[in-house]
């Protein structure tokens, strides 16, 4: 079992700097990513492409991707500013923290890693940024008059601190008042680092989110005036150091649909888009052939294709997961060679099944925090129509509930419009033919056995 990059390593805030042990060091010749040798050398080897482990995944765990790295990469020695989007489970973060990896093997580039999910004010998002940044040489001579504010007795000492002790130190020592001139000052520190700098804020958007709505999930005038400060400020530093700071932003929540809906749109265009994907068939198909080759089990290219038919949508969280889950009950049957009966039973009984509940609940819960209260109903009920009705919502039958919903609360119809706009911003629902439906098959299957009981379909409805 190869030293790997473990999902909670100790550094999980900061760089990733484990240098994992793969085929690359063990043949040193190879500097190549691991899941471009040969399947046969590494599965002979009982290494190969390693499972996930439940967080994000890099060097021998990665799989596929390249064009995705290459082009950050390019993005990166551009001086581009990235805003990577896709929903929760895509590889936003593997992606990014692999980008790390490999401009740290290259060593042209200073790299950070932060993860902004738990900040709940510009000042906690510095203070990440900081601690994040505690390894880059020199930072804490330049930032000395910050430091000694942060009750760091020594500058000198910081570099011995923990992650977590240095963050409580640096949060005693920023003041709401002031986080926009220490913020600053932080960016000029990074700007003058040696090397340029590759700054990943993963999550960006949940604290945006969270300034714009607070805990009601509803705008006010002033959360909107802290939001718009705060991205004014990152902004701006993005903009005046652009040629040392390189930002790739990710996040699960689209950014743009929050920042219209409080009409603050023009903050997003210091970043240019990506977004990642899901797997096409053959990729994920591979990628389960790779993860079957090593860990010793024979699933046939149809049973794998028929797995991923039960997905439809090439998820690679859902694809590790449907293979972890099969793997599994091979092992308890004591068995190698997993059949379309296998699949069939992991699907409904694991997947869809009560552990698999936990996997999934994010699609649900996440759409209360972009939505507010009012319009997650309105999805919830768009949701579970098209669940009910094949997985698919036709332009007929929305007609109908905004029908139903305007006699019943005068409402125009314009929530409905946005909230569909959510829904296919963010993968849940696609456009097709006269009418909108799931993207994903595991999705919608796991919607339906939630939420199906006791829904009244639009057409039985009356106001
Ligand atoms: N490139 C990849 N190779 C293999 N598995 C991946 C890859 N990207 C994502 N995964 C799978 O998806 C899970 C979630 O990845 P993560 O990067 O945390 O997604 P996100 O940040 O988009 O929520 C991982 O635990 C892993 O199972
Ligand atoms: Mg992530």
């Amino acid at each position: 079992m190869p030293v790997s990059t473990h999902p909670d390593s100790p550094v999980r805030s900061s760089t990733w700097r484990a240098c994992p042990l793969t085929a690359s060091t063990i043949f040193p010749t190879f500097l190549l990513p691991t899941n471009l040798l040969p399947t046969n050398l590494m599965g002979g080897m009982g290494m190969g492409l390693r499972k996930a482990g439940g967080n994000w995944v890099a060097g021998d765990r990665f799989f596929d991707r390249e064009v995705e790295v290459d082009a950050l990469i390019e993005r990166v020695e551009d001086g581009t500013h990235t805003l990577v989007t896709a929903q929760r489970r895509m590889g936003k973060t593997s992606l990014v923290r692999e980008l790390l990896r490999r401009l740290e093997e290259r060593g042209d580039f200073e790299t950070v890693f932060v993860d902004l999910e738990d900040c709940a004010t510009p000042a906690d998002a510095i203070v990440e940024i900081a601690a994040g940044s505690r390894h880059i040489r020199g930072l804490w001579t330049r930032l000395k008059s910050w430091a000694a504010r942060s009750s760091t007795s020594a500058v000198d000492r910081i570099d011995e601190l923990g992650a977590s002790e240095l963050r409580i130190k640096l949060r005693a020592g920023i003041d709401a008042g002031r986080w926009r001139a220490q913020g600053d000052a932080l960016f000029a520190s990074l700007a003058a680092s040696e090397k340029p700098v590759v700054l990943a804020i993963d999550e960006l958007p949940i604290l945006v989110n969270r300034l714009l709505k607070g805990h009601e999930y509803t705008i006010t005038p002033e959360r909107r005036q802290d939001t718009d400060a705060f991205l004014s400020w990152l902004r701006k530093n993005a903009q005046a150091h652009r040629d040392r700071i390189r930002l790739v932003v990710s996040g699960s929540v689209g950014l743009e649909p929050i920042l219209e809906q409080a009409e603050l749109s023009a903050h997003a265009n210091v970043f240019a888009p990506f977004e990642l994907r899901p797997w096409h068939e053959e990729t994920a198909v591979a990628c389960l052939g790779e993860l079957a080759a090593s860990y010793g089990l024979e699933i046939p290219e149809g049973v794998r294709i028929g797995m991923f038919r039960r997905l439809r949508c090439g998820i690679p969280h859902h694809v590790q997961q449907f293979f972890d889950w099969l793997h599994e009950h091979l092992r308890r049957d004591n068995r190698s060679e997993a059949s379309m009966d296998d699949v069939d039973t992991v699907y409904s009984q694991d997947m869809l099944g009560v552990r698999g509940q936990v996997y999934l609940e994010h699609y649900q819960s996440r759409l209360r925090m972009v939505l507010g209260d009012d319009g997650y109903v309105v999805a919830l009920e768009l949701l579970t129509e098209a669940a009910v009705s094949d997985g698919r919502l036709t332009d007929s039958s929305i007609r109908q509930y905004a029908a139903y919903r305007s006699v019943l609360s005068g409402e125009s119809g314009g929530q409905v419009r946005d909230v569909l706009h959510v829904l296919e911003h963010d993968g849940y629902l696609a456009r097709r033919d006269g009418g909108y439906n799931f993207v994903s098959g595991l999705v919608e299957d796991w919607w339906r056995a939630r939420n199906a009981r006791g829904f009244v379909s639009f057409s039985d409805r009356h106001a």
